[in-house]
């Protein structure tokens, strides 16, 4: 994969080979949640995010039941460039029972993002009260109608991703891409063979939680652990775990004039074939994770990386 753009699939639109998550940006505890300045803060992430060339955003409809789409929608209309962006549906909210709630669903998420169009559909779950075939082929019918650009599944197993392509497919419908945890303490992708299935049928697989939730970034340790929820799953035990992993990513980076941690972590997912959508906060964080981009880890690098990595899988045990 190129080490600063790709496709998404088998379709013609074109994205950062690192993308940006805004499922934080729907969070209510995060503080300052809904004020102006933390609205502010965002914005600025935004705009740094186009300036560095980062133009793939990655939200849903749950995040803050519409309130990340929303100020997205905001951002968008504030510049003239036009990213590409990829938003959900989730097939498991209330009174989700036949095929014409996910075009109504997509209606109201585009209005929210103040778009005539997604670029990228996808369904957020593979569950749901109707069967999963009602929605891909009510995924179908968005890519016909032009609503959406390109049809995405997310938290898709190989079998389930399989069965989606195929039944796309009947339809003359790509299946652009499947989006999954996946990061150096969460291999289960590249492990049970979903990565190997996705470069043979052409599916992009886009990383959530690249980062662990800022775990791989360094910036959490056993003398600084992190508050609220990511303290909960984060501790002593994980904290000193994950050092010598932390350690070789400084190394590596070192040896890659100055990199940090979280640009080696991002660009060993970017080396494996993935597309990392790393959530971000603030400008700062867009420009540290850009430098992410135009390099390569050496093979030697690599394997060290894999070899640390394999034996702390357990940290993430709790994460599906
Ligand atoms: N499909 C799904 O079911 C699913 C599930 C989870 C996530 N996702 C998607 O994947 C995206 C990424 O996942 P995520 O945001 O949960 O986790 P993540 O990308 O692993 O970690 C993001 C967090 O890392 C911290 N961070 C990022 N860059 C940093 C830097 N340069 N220096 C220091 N800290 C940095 C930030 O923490 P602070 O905010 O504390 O600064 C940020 O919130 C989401 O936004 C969402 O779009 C999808």
């Amino acid at each position: 994969m190129d080490t600063v753009r790709t496709t998404l699939g088998r379709t013609p639109i074109t994205i950062p080979a690192l993308g940006i998550g805004t499922r934080r940006w729907g969070q209510r505890f995060l503080r300052g949640y809904g004020t102006e300045d933390r609205e502010a803060e965002l914005r600025g992430a935004y705009r740094a995010a186009l300036e560095a060339g980062l133009t793939f955003f990655d939200t849903a409809e749950v995040y803050g039941l519409g309130h990340a789409e929303r100020l997205l929608g905001r951002c968008i209309v504030d510049l003239p460039d036009r990213p590409v962006i990829a938003t959900k549906f989730h097939p498991l909210l209330p009174f989700r029972l036949r095929k014409g709630a996910l075009l109504g669903a997509l209606r109201d998420s585009l209005e929210r993002l103040r778009l005539p169009a997604v670029d990228l559909y996808q369904l957020h779950v593979p569950y749901a009260l109707t069967p999963m075939d009602t929605w891909l082929a009510a995924l179908a019918e968005a890519v016909e109608a032009g609503v959406a650009r390109a049809a995405g599944v997310s938290n898709f197993s190989a079998m389930q991703m399989v069965r989606a392509h195929a039944l796309l497919e009947k339809r003359g419908v790509a299946l652009a891409s499947n989006q999954v945890h996946y990061s150096l303490l969460h291999r289960a992708p590249e492990t049970r063979g979903l990565l190997d299935v996705c470069r043979d049928l052409g599916i992009t697989l886009i990383a959530s939680m690249p980062l662990a939730q800022g775990l791989l970034t360094g910036k959490y340790t056993p003398e600084h652990p992190p508050n609220g929820p990511r303290g909960r799953r984060y501790r002593q035990r994980e904290l000193e775990a994950v050092a010598p992993l932390l350690e070789a990513l400084r190394r590596v980076g070192d040896a890659h004039g100055g990199r940090t941690p979280a640009q080696v972590a991002l660009n060993w997912t970017i080396g494996k074939g993935v597309v990392p959508i790393a959530g971000v906060r603030t400008a700062a964080q867009v420009a540290e994770n850009a430098g992410a981009l135009g390099w390569r880890l050496t093979a030697e690098e690599e394997a060290e990386l894999d070899a640390l990595s394999r034996a702390r899988q357990w940290i993430m045990r709790t994460w599906w």
